[in-house]
């Protein structure tokens, strides 16, 4: 499903930016590849774990999807790398455990039933909305409008599945059980999101103060210290200069 939103909303705004840039590309889907084959890891853990055989054979079958979604995401970010370094990122190994795609407990393991259902359609719904919209903006690019249009596909499945298994669960424990669910997880993306930005806020700030301080502090003293500078020996002493005026006076 193509995205008809708003063209100017923050997501849209933001999609622009990173997929207007040819350089950003491969790098963004490289990127996509990871997550996806840490998506379809997490499904495999959830397969072997789910309590019943109806929801083990929807989990391997959402397993296989994303595996799927990682293919094709490695094979485009390959196909448009040019001198970019799409290459080392798919290589990557460290790639999933330095941004936080995997932890060491799987998610279904952390979350339980409830929490990793209502977690896949959040999620799922937040990526068929994006994929959505890449397809849409990348239509100048065929080959890659299509596979954004083809994953947004799964994805949309992944979301009706989920959503009709917390259903499930909402007529089995009650309503309070999954708005429970969902509650708990957006106010952990709240707190991650916020973590996120501070983080980069503290960078930034950083910076700034540094350069402050180079500017303001470092570098006038520097440029005050090369004009006092003896114009010969280490250190001016008092009478330095007669000394060596006599000095010269003297070979002369
Ligand atoms: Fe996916
Ligand atoms: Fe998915």
């Amino acid at each position: 499903m193509l995205d008809q939103s708003n063209p100017f909303t923050m997501l849209r705004l933001v999609s622009w930016v990173v997929w207007k840039i040819p350089s950003r590309r491969p790098l963004k889907m490289a990127g996509f590849s990871h997550t996806e084959a840490g998506s379809s890891l997490d499904m495999m853990d959830a397969a072997e774990l789910a309590p019943t055989a109806s929801l083990r054979k929807k989990y391997f079958r959402h397993a296989l999807d994303e595996f799927r979604h990682s293919r094709l995401f490695h094979e485009r970010a390959i196909a448009l790398s040019r001198g970019s370094h799409a290459a080392d990122v798919l290589e990557d190994a460290e790639y999933s455990a330095s941004h936080g795609i995997r932890g060491e407990t799987s998610l279904y393991e952390r979350l339980g039933e409830t929490e990793f259902l209502a977690f896949v359609w959040l999620h799922e719904r937040q990526g068929a909305r994006q994929f959505g919209l890449y397809a849409d903006l990348m239509k100048h690019d065929a080959a890659s409008s299509a596979m954004f249009a083809e994953i947004c596909a799964d994805e949309e499945y992944h979301v009706s599945y989920s959503r009709r298994e917390l259903d499930r669960i909402e007529i089995q424990k009650g309503p309070r059980e999954v708005r429970g669910a969902i509650r708990r997880l957006r106010l952990r993306r709240a707190r991650e999101a916020f973590l996120r930005t501070s983080h980069g806020f503290g960078h930034v700030m950083a910076g700034l103060w540094l350069t402050v301080i180079y500017f303001g502090i470092v570098a006038p003293f520097s440029l005050a210290g090369r004009r006092s500078a003896p114009a010969a020996g280490l250190v001016a002493t008092p009478g330095a200069s007669a000394r060596a005026r006599l000095e010269y006076e003297v070979q002369g």
